[in-house]
C-alpha cells in the first residue's frame, strides 16, 4: 500500500539537491513620456534635457535613426534634426548625420534593416553611456528597438514615434521585435526606452490608414479599462473621422496613459503570464492581417476584430445590443471597418478560416488560451474559450449589418 504522507515536492526533492542557493532581486524602470510640438524645434528643450547627461560635464554622444517614410513626408527633416544637436553642443554630439531606416511592415519582414542599424551602430562605437534616437512609425520603432537592445546588451533609447499607433500604443511600451520564420513579431526583446517624446505635429502628414488605423487601439484600451474615455470617442467620432487635430490629440494622449498605466500596474510588465490584457480585438485581427497578405493594415484589422469580440460579447450577455450599436457606429463614424469578406472564409471542413488566431494567439504566450472582453464597457473579462457558434453568430451581425445576407 501507498504511504499517505509521501511528503511535499520539496522534501521529495531533498535526498537529491546537494546544495541550493535562492537569488532574488528587482529592478526598477522609470523613464519620462513628454507631449509637445516642434520637438526639433530650436528652441525646444525637451530631447535636449532627455539625453544630456545630469550635471557630469561630460557630453552625450548620440546617433539618430529617422523613418524613410517620415522623411518623404517632412522634407528637410534631417537637416533640421543635425541643426538641433549642432545648436546644442556641446552637451550633445552627434556622431553622424541622421541616417534613414526603411518604414512599413514590409522592412520588419526582414532582417536587414536590423542588421544595418547594429552595423551602424558598431561603426560609430556607440558605448553603453551613450543614446540612441528612433524618429518614426511603429514599425521602424520596433526595428530600430531591437537593434539598440541588442548592442552591447542594451543601449540607451530615446524613441521619437509619429504615427497615431505608435504614439498611443506601441512607442510608449517595452516590447521591440521584427517578423521571423513567418510569425509577427517573433524576434524580440523587452526593453524599456530611455525616454519617449511625442510630436503631434508628425501626426498630421500620415495616410488615412494610419492615421485612423491608429485610433483603432485607442478604442481597444478604453472599452476594456476606461468608460469616460469610450464615451470620450464615441462623441467625438466623426471629428476623428474627419482628422479634426484636437480630439485626436486628446484620443492619443488619453489612450497613451491608459497603456502606461496597465504596464507599470499590470503586475506583468514582461508578460510572463498568458493574459493579454490590451489585446482585446487581436486575436481575430492578426489572422486576417495575414489572411490578407498584408494588404489589410493593422488598425483596420484591430478595428474588425474589436467589432467581432464586440458582437460576441453582446451574445454572451457581457454588454446589452445598445452599447454593441455604440461600438459600431463610433468605429464606423471614425471611418474604420467593422467587415471583411475574409470573415466568410471557410476552411475545409467548414470551420471559419479566422478562428485560427485563436490558436496562434494561445501560442504565442503560450499555457491557455485567454482572451480579454469588455464586461461592461470600461471594465474586462478574461475568457479562456471562444465557442465557435458564437463567433459564427457574432460575424454574421456584422454581416447582415455591412449589407450581406
Ligand atoms: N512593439 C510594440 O509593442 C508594438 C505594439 C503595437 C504595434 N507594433 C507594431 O507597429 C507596427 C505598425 O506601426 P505603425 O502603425 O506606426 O505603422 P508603420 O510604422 O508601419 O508606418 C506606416 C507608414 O507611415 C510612414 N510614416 C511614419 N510616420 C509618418 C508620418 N508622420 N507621416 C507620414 N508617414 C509616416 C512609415 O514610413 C510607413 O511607411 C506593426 O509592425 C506592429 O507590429 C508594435
Ligand atoms: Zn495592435
Amino acid at each position: 500500500m501507498e504511504s499517505k504522507s509521501a511528503g511535499s515536492p520539496r522534501d521529495m526533492l531533498r535526498p537529491f539537491v546537494l546544495g541550493e542557493y535562492r537569488q532574488k532581486f528587482s529592478v526598477s524602470f522609470e523613464y519620462p513620456v513628454f507631449f509637445t510640438r516642434g520637438v526639433f524645434g530650436l528652441s525646444n528643450p525637451i530631447l535636449r534635457d532627455v539625453l544630456a547627461p545630469e550635471a557630469c560635464g561630460e557630453s552625450r554622444r548620440v546617433q539618430v535613426f529617422v523613418d524613410a517614410g517620415l522623411s518623404d513626408a517632412w522634407p528637410g527633416i534631417r537637416e533640421k534634426i543635425h541643426a538641433y544637436f549642432l545648436q546644442n553642443r556641446p552637451a550633445l554630439d552627434l556622431v553622424t548625420e541622421p541616417e534613414l531606416v526603411p518604414g512599413g511592415e514590409r522592412a520588419k519582414n526582414s532582417r536587414a534593416a536590423a542588421e544595418h542599424v547594429m552595423e551602424s551602430l558598431a561603426e560609430r562605437h556607440l558605448c553603453r553611456q551613450s543614446c540612441v534616437v528612433a524618429v518614426g512609425g511603429g514599425s521602424m520603432l520596433d526595428i530600430v528597438g531591437l537593434a539598440s537592445s541588442l548592442v552591447h546588451r542594451g543601449l540607451r533609447l530615446v524613441r521619437v514615434p509619429t504615427t497615431t499607433l505608435s504614439q498611443c500604443d506601441s512607442g510608449v511600451g517595452v516590447k521591440n521585435g521584427i517578423d521571423a520564420y513567418g510569425m509577427k513579431n517573433f524576434a524580440g526583446t523587452f526593453a524599456p526606452p530611455a525616454a519617449v517624446v511625442k510630436d503631434f505635429e508628425f501626426l498630421r502628414t500620415q495616410d488615412d490608414r494610419y492615421f485612423l488605423g491608429g485610433l483603432a487601439e485607442a478604442f481597444k484600451v478604453a472599452m476594456i479599462r476606461d468608460r469616460e474615455f469610450f464615451d470620450f470617442l464615441v462623441a467625438n467620432a466623426a471629428r476623428l473621422g474627419a482628422r479634426e487635430q484636437k480630439p485626436a490629440e486628446e484620443a492619443v494622449r488619453r489612450a497613451a496613459v491608459i497603456h502606461l498605466q496597465h504596464i507599470a500596474g499590470s503586475g506583468d510588465p514582461f508578460e510572463f503570464g498568458t493574459a493579454r490584457p490590451l489585446d482585446f480585438g487581436h486575436w481575430s485581427a492578426h489572422r486576417l492581417e495575414l489572411m490578407s497578405r498584408y494588404e489589410l493594415g493593422h488598425g483596420q484589422a484591430v478595428s474588425i476584430g474589436i467589432a467581432m469580440d464586440t458582437c460576441y460579447a453582446c451574445e454572451k450577455g457581457f454588454i446589452p445590443v445598445s452599447e454593441r450599436e455604440a461600438v459600431l457606429g463610433a468605429l464606423e463614424a471614425c471611418r474604420l471597418p467593422i467587415w471583411h469578406p475574409l470573415l466568410s472564409v471557410r476552411a475545409a471542413g467548414g470551420r471559419r478560416e479566422v478562428l485560427r488566431g485563436l490558436e496562434d494567439f494561445r501560442e504565442h504566450l503560450g499555457g491557455r488560451l485567454t482572451v480579454t472582453l469588455p464586461r461592461p464597457i470600461g471594465s474586462r473579462v478574461e475568457v479562456h474559450e471562444m465557442d465557435a457558434g458564437t463567433v459564427d453568430g457574432a460575424i454574421d451581425v456584422l454581416m447582415v449589418r455591412a449589407g450581406g445576407c
